[in-house]
């Protein structure tokens, strides 16, 4: 069998960002070195909590750390209305099994990535500001970076403004670094990510495989698709999933080379992506996706962790 790809998960968990990290404890293809969690989707005490008890539901391993409480520049902002108060509102979830790394995200980034014998990838679906302090801190580790897989931004879409991704948003500063640090970028923004739309068909074939993992993954993903239906979408947009499965089935996703810049001083156009190819490209941005297939990679992985079941 092919080697691994060494990932590091950098997220704001998030009901999304935890059906991501289903994908990937589900996958053979991919070694977890480690979590790192981001204040986004909520307070990063919060966020960090659930990073800790879905590691547990799912069996991650890795050491779990925590990042900056704000962004490199502005202020926090959450987004309880998507994900509740706790940031992971819905079914009741294990009690974490390990602490927290004494290490900060960003320390903890560079000893795994230092010490990894070969590249890694960071598959980044909060808000940059991690990823940037360490391209910031630790640029003589960026040629051991495989690459960044970002769900962020939107070419031809925001959803927090008119202009603007949320996780742009929150961190625009952070995603100028990232987006200009030279690192292989992959970017799942809006464009795929609203194409990656599950219906209740979805949600109940998940809840049909039984087990643990499944019930959860389906009930987390109804809770998306009501918020999702109730302010006008046809189904609930599998954001973070997609800068997961885009690594694992490339072939599934329309790819594009551009050179995406990042906004941060407009009036009106703060944390946009703006793509274009009047410059040599600095990203492959996915703007659509096999929907089908897709939601068949997340029913699979649900089905090969069906046997596991932890105390609640
Ligand atoms: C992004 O914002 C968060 O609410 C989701 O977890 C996802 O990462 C979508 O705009
Ligand atoms: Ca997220």
């Amino acid at each position: 069998m092919a080697q691994k790809r060494a990932i590091i998960l950098d997220g704001d968990p998030g009901h999304d960002d935890a059906i991501a990290w289903m994908l990937a404890a589900a996958s053979d293809a991919l070694q977890i070195l480690a979590v790192t969690t981001v204040c986004g989707n909520q307070t990063v005490e919060k966020v960090s909590y659930n990073a800790r008890r879905i590691c547990t539901l799912l069996g991650i391993e890795a050491p779990v750390a925590a990042g900056r409480s704000t962004p490199l520049v502005s202020e926090a902002m959450n987004a309880p209305s998507v994900h509740g108060e706790s940031g992971l509102d819905g079914p009741a979830l294990p009690e974490p099994t390990m602490p927290l790394c004494e290490l900060s995200s960003v320390a903890l980034m560079a000893k795994v990535v230092s010490e990894y014998d070969g590249k890694v990838t960071i598959i980044s679906t909060g808000p940059l500001t991690n990823t940037a302090c360490f391209l910031l801190a630790h640029p003589e580790l960026k040629e051991k970076l495989e690459c960044i897989s970002i769900m962020g931004g939107g070419i031809e879409l925001g959803n927090w403004t008119p202009a603007a991704e949320f996780n742009i948003l929150v961190d625009p500063e952070a995603a100028k670094v990232v987006f200009e640090s030279g690192v292989p970028i992959l970017m799942c923004g809006l464009d795929v990510t609203e194409k990656a739309l599950i219906l209740p068909q979805d949600f109940e074939a998940m809840r049909a495989i039984g087990g643990q993992v499944g019930q959860i993954v389906a009930e987390w993903l109804e809770f998306f698709y009501r918020f999702h239906k109730n302010i006008g979408y046809e189904g609930a947009p599998m954001h973070d999933p997609c800068a997961v499965a885009v690594l694992l089935r490339p072939e599934l996703f329309d790819l594009r080379e551009m050179c995406v810049q990042i906004e941060t001083k407009g009036e009106y156009c703060r944390g946009a992506t703006v793509g274009h190819n009047r410059k040599p490209p600095n990203a492959r941005v996915a703007m659509g996706v096999d929907r089908a297939a897709f939601v068949q990679l997340l029913i699979d992985a649900a089905d090969r962790l069906k046997n596991r079941e932890v105390a609640i």
